[in-house]
């Protein structure tokens, strides 16, 4: 009814609204005194590599999350699918812990991987959002995301404290490994305590991608580029736009437009590139060129700085707040849902319940 959507026309439109207070909650029990403060501890000194499996949205966050450990922690990170991860049956080396993220805790395949590590003797954490589930009561340690009931099938504020918390556990690694210092450990709380005002900045330019996404309403593939952790929330905004407005839209790593993509190009192309400008803005510059060349529709999401650097041969702008490269998928995460919300909204789409998809998947 209206009353549980809040105003909004769907439960995913408040869903995303949400972000900001349910982000805001969720740091409240991971940050105190400018540290980050578990819930629970975890010893991550002891193991060598971090393996994290989910599906869907939840597989998404943990590779944006890989970003973070390697970065910040210098600890390298596997991210498998879930039902590959089962099935292939790898071998784990010891001194690794495993990550398993859900938003259900109940997802068959996420479950069945969890199983197989604690039948090889791991260490087993998981970051859910419904903390009594098979997976958060199955693991040694369970990290809950506060997100709140999710109603829409296609997550949104579970997908943003997901990150939220994996940032948390990078942070906490960090610094048990001596990668950061608490000055540093300070610094980069100081940044996260800002996201949710960041994030509700971003949703401001609802009505601007609403009027953006009439046009993309009416393609029928759309292309995602990213580089760096922007590479798998062009997957995520990829994932959105195909569960809820139907239109096959593909990411790609910018850096690899050329060894395939690039023939797609044409004029009825829009192709949205995810790209705050950081070191690597330069190289994100010149793939946007070779789009433009070949008349594809540039949709660049970027802050002011970079929207300036890139002219004026881009189809359409999206300008974001300013935002530490590091933090940058937390915020940019909301062009990517209200690029989707809007597309299917314009097209007429069930937004909520799109077709032939299930909120929670416990069948294999
Ligand atoms: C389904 C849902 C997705 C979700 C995925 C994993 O496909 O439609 O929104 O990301 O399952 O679910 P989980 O509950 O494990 O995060």
């Amino acid at each position: 009814t209206q009353v549980e959507k809040g105003g909004h026309k769907h439960f995913m439109a408040k869903e995303i609204h949400e972000q900001p207070a349910v982000l805001a909650d969720c740091l409240k029990t991971y940050i105190s005194n400018n540290a980050i403060t578990l819930p629970e501890p975890f010893d991550f000194t002891g193991i060598d590599r971090i393996i994290m499996v989910a599906c869907g949205t939840a597989h998404i966050a943990c590779t944006v999350a890989k970003y973070w450990f390697e970065q910040l922690a210098r600890l390298p990170v596997e991210v498998d699918i879930a039902s590959e991860f089962r099935y292939r049956e790898p071998p784990i080396q010891t001194r690794t812990a495993t990550i398993f993220v859900s938003q259900s805790g109940e997802t068959a395949d996420t479950l069945a991987a969890l199983r197989y590590c604690k039948d090889k003797a791991q260490s087993v954490l998981s970051v859910v959002n419904v903390p009594e589930s098979s997976i958060a009561r199955e693991s040694d340690v369970s990290f809950p995301i506060h997100a709140g009931v999710e109603v829409g099938v296609a997550s949104t504020k579970a997908f943003t404290n997901q990150l939220a918390v994996l940032m948390s556990l990078a942070i906490t690694a960090a610094r048990q490994r001596g990668a950061i210092d608490a000055a540093r450990e300070a610094e980069l709380v100081g940044q996260f305590a800002h996201v949710p005002g960041l994030i509700n900045q971003a949703l401001g330019l609802s009505g601007h991608i609403s009027d953006l996404s009439r046009k993309l309403a009416t393609a029928s593939d759309i292309l995602f580029l990213g580089r760096g952790s922007m590479y798998p929330m062009a997957h995520e905004g990829a994932l959105k736009l195909k569960e809820i407005s139907y239109i096959h839209a593909e990411a790609y790593a910018s850096g690899e437009l050329k060894h395939g993509p690039i023939a797609l190009v044409e004029e009825t192309l829009p192709v949205v590139v995810l790209a705050p400008r950081d070191a690597l803005f330069d190289k994100t510059v010149s793939n946007m060129q070779e789009v433009m060349a070949r008349k594809g529709m540039v949709l660049l999401v970027s802050d002011a700085a970079g929207i300036t650097q890139a002219g004026d041969d881009v189809w359409a702008t999206i300008q974001m707040p300013d935002v530490d490269p590091i933090f940058a998928p937390l915020v940019y995460v909301v062009p990517a849902q209200l690029l989707a919300y809007h597309t299917a909204v314009h097209k007429g789409t069930d937004v909520d319940q799109p077709r032939n998809l299930a909120k929670s998947v416990t069948v294999e």
